[in-house]
């Protein structure tokens, strides 16, 4: 994985060699990265640490073995969390299992369970979901850090209801609630206090990583594996970007510059924010991406918008959206930055050969990955006529190890970003409070 800051040098006036040393402050910021990684970690941060955590490794292993298991047992998975409970695991599913629901026979051959993730709390949907689901193949996972967020209780309190029965209610089957849920919770809370009383199966979220920091823990993992994603390879891409931004050598030094891709990244959305960027577009050049762009802007926004200060996320996507929103990306204010995912063409042989575009002969092959590279840099070009800010990431193929390190450069970068900004990146207090009210107006 590569960023291409190119076109962010040409319409920056910030010549390569420069890039590092400016920051809009008289010293540069690259010397000072062993800085900003020690104030990273008084924050006691575990996101870029967890990989290495003997007791987050058994968990991997047990996420695994009960993966196994249940996808032999359950025909449907139905995943109740919101935020950063849910965000991850919708980018995980929609990127890397096919994306036309027709497609699922391919799921029903490998005995790969339906997942449904329930990340509102729209009575219709849950009604219509509740009528096609089959109880005794279902198992619910209910994820949430805090363990008390009200929609996702709600959505607990609906389903076991359902399950089990309680007075009034009608019932399914009376199925044994152990058999059915699993908790992925913090250590305290109603979640973690029911798992006890119940005798129900729980998985871990660490303390000291937040919700929108989660992907690459239980949160997201539980899921993933469940959907049959191969999760070693999930980790081994976060840890490859996380030791970057931890300052261990394995494949990448945190205090040299030219190597640590979160803190590159970070400095390219800083010095854009300086210079009146206070929005960043993502748009990643495929189809399978959109709900990446929803993990992406929760991480952003929730992470940058403190005590007055922010950058706005605009997702967006390749080739549909410039047919949508590049008018105002390339003529409208020029406050955006905006960060292209490249994407590298599948082995698609279908597409190289009776599905291709042909010209004169087999040489002149036109294949749609071919379209699609001449739309990201017909878009890029566009954008730098104008003199709009852009740069592109060089991601590779969509694959498990692709998806871990792109999790971990937008996460370690997020970090980055907090402190150069001065805000703390790991808090949310005006989502706390909207939460509090809400529960407030709903028990009053
Ligand atoms: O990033 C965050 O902390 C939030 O978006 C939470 O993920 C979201 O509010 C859900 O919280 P919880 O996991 O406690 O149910």
């Amino acid at each position: 994985m590569k960023i291409d800051f190119t076109n962010f040098f040409t319409t920056s006036g910030i010549s390569p060699e420069n890039f590092h040393r400016l920051a809009g402050h008289s010293a540069g910021f690259a010397d000072k990265i062993p800085e900003f990684l020690a104030k990273i970690k008084k924050r006691n941060q575990g996101f870029y640490q967890i990989f290495e955590d003997a007791d987050f490794q058994a968990e991997v292993e047990e996420i695994k073995k009960f993966a196994e298991k249940s996808r032999e047992k359950f025909t449907d998975i139905v995943l109740c969390g919101t935020g950063g409970s849910a965000l991850g695991t919708l980018a995980i599913q929609e990127s890397l299992l096919p994306k036309i629901p027709s497609f699922n026979h391919v799921q029903d051959k490998q005995k790969i369970p339906r997942l449904h993730v329930l990340e509102n709390i729209d009575a219709e949907v849950i009604a219509e979901l509740t009528e096609f689901l089959d109880f005794s193949k279902t198992l619910f996972l209910i994820i949430s850090k805090s363990g008390g967020t009200i929609e996702t209780i709600s959505q607990y309190k609906f389903f076991r209801r359902r399950l089990a029965g309680h007075s009034g209610i009608l019932t399914e089957k009376n199925l044994e609630l152990k058999n059915h849920f699993v908790f992925i919770t913090g250590k305290t809370g109603f979640l973690r206090e029911e798992a006890e009383r119940e005798g129900i199966q729980t998985f871990s979220v660490p303390e000291n990583i937040g919700g929108r920091f989660s992907v690459l823990t239980a949160v997201g993992l539980v899921p993933a594996a469940l959907m049959g994603i191969n999760i070693d390879e999930l980790l081994a891409g976060g840890a490859e970007i996380s030791t970057a931004l931890r300052g261990t050598a394995r494949d990448f030094q945190s205090t040299d510059f030219a190597k640590n891709l979160p803190f590159q990244l970070a400095l390219a959305q800083f010095l854009a924010l300086q210079n009146g960027q206070t929005q960043n577009v993502l748009m990643p050049y495929s189809a399978k991406m959109k709900n990446f762009g929803n993990w992406w802007a929760q991480l952003l926004a929730e992470s940058t918008g403190k005590d007055g200060k922010g950058i706005t996320p605009i997702p967006a996507q390749g080739v549909t959206d410039q047919h949508s929103q590049l008018q105002l990306f390339v003529d409208g204010p020029a406050d955006k930055l905006v960060i292209f995912m490249e994407i590298l063409p599948h082995p698609h042989p279908l597409l190289e050969g009776e599905g291709a575009i042909r010209r004169k002969s087999n040489a002149d092959l036109k294949t749609f990955e071919k379209l699609m590279q001449a739309e990201l840099r017909g878009t890029a070009q566009s954008l730098t006529e104008k003199n709009r800010p852009n740069l592109t990431i060089q991601v590779g193929e969509i694959s498990p190890r692709n998806f871990g390190k792109l999790f971990m450069l937008f996460m370690g970068a997020t970090a980055f970003l907090g402190e150069f900004m001065g805000i703390n990146a790991f808090n949310q207090p005006g989502v706390e409070r909207g939460k509090n009210l809400a529960k407030k107006f709903f028990l009053d």
